[in-house]
């Protein structure tokens, strides 16, 4: 049921991977792609987009989270017209800005391993610089609860684009909407489903609680076992999760 599509935005060719028919829209980390969400696609369906300079999309020039949540909001237009958008890490920063500023195209959130401010360790943005190898190991230490095949097939993603994995936690780095929702300026008013991972220590569960006592309509599970990258390190609890909550959205 696995397949691939592209679509074109502003004439760039952006690569998406597709399960069955369901309006949930994926969107993955830092250096990563839409094959992030392969177990997703597979055991619960839905949409996952390749983004810019990532995967097979094409190039475009990125300067920040907004200019990911533009091509995101444009590749839901094209696809579903609306879905639930679950972003991780990263994606959960594009995430929020869909909502935010792209609001016709979301009906509700899923908010994994992410936060509302995602500062990034000032040793691995420089050494990502001057010895990749180094940061990419630091950041799967703090990103994997074990490791595995899954640990080895991140760390050769990440080898082979250095560069691309610096953009996306540059942009991470910047990105702060914690005051906006502390003072209620963000008041999200869709339902939210917020992941964490037990043993994050990259986005810790601190994090996720902050969206649950800041998101009205929104529920919280910590998943024991597993890290960052909770929906590879235990995809199916976390299809169990995901499904449960799409069955009881999407049948509104
Ligand atoms: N949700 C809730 N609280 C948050 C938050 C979020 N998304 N981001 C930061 N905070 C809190 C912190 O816990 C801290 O609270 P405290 O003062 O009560 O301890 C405060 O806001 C300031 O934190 P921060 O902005 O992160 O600055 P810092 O100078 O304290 O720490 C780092 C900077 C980089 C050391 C820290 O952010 C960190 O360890 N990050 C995780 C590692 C990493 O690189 N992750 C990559 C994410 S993509």
């Amino acid at each position: 049921m696995v397949g691939r599509f592209s679509l074109r935005i502003d004439g760039r060719e952006i690569s998406i991977l597709s399960g069955e028919k369901r309006d949930i829209f994926y969107i993955h980390s830092s250096g990563s792609d839409a094959g992030q969400w392969e177990y997703q696609i597979e055991g619960v369906g839905g949409y996952a987009i390749d983004l810019p300079n990532h995967g097979r999309s094409d190039y475009a020039e990125i300067n920040s989270i907004d200019d990911y949540a533009y091509y995101v909001s444009q590749a839901i237009k094209q696809t579903c017209n609306r879905a639930v958008v679950a972003g991780h890490s990263l994606g959960g920063a594009v995430a929020q800005k869909v909502y935010l500023d792209y609001p016709e195209t979301c009906t509700g959130l899923v908010l994994v391993g992410t936060g509302a401010r995602l500062r990034v360790l000032p040793e691995i943005l420089e050494n990502l610089r001057t010895a990749p190898e180094k940061a990419i190991d630091r950041i799967l230490e703090m990103g994997f609860y074990r490791k595995g095949l899954e640990y080895e097939r991140v760390r050769e993603k990440y080898l082979k684009n250095p560069d691309i994995l610096l953009l996306d936690l540059s942009l991470c780095d910047k990105f702060d909407l914690l005051e906006d929702y502390r003072n209620g300026k963000i008041e999200v008013d869709v339902p939210t489903l917020i992941i964490a991972g037990k043993e994050d220590r990259l986005t810790p569960v601190k994090y996720a609680e902050f969206f649950k006592n800041h998101i009205p309509n929104s529920e919280l599970v910590v998943v024991e076992g597993a890290s960052h990258m909770v929906m590879l390190e235990k995809p199916e609890k976390f299809n169990s999760i995901l499904d449960s909550f799409l069955n009881r959205v999407l049948s509104r």
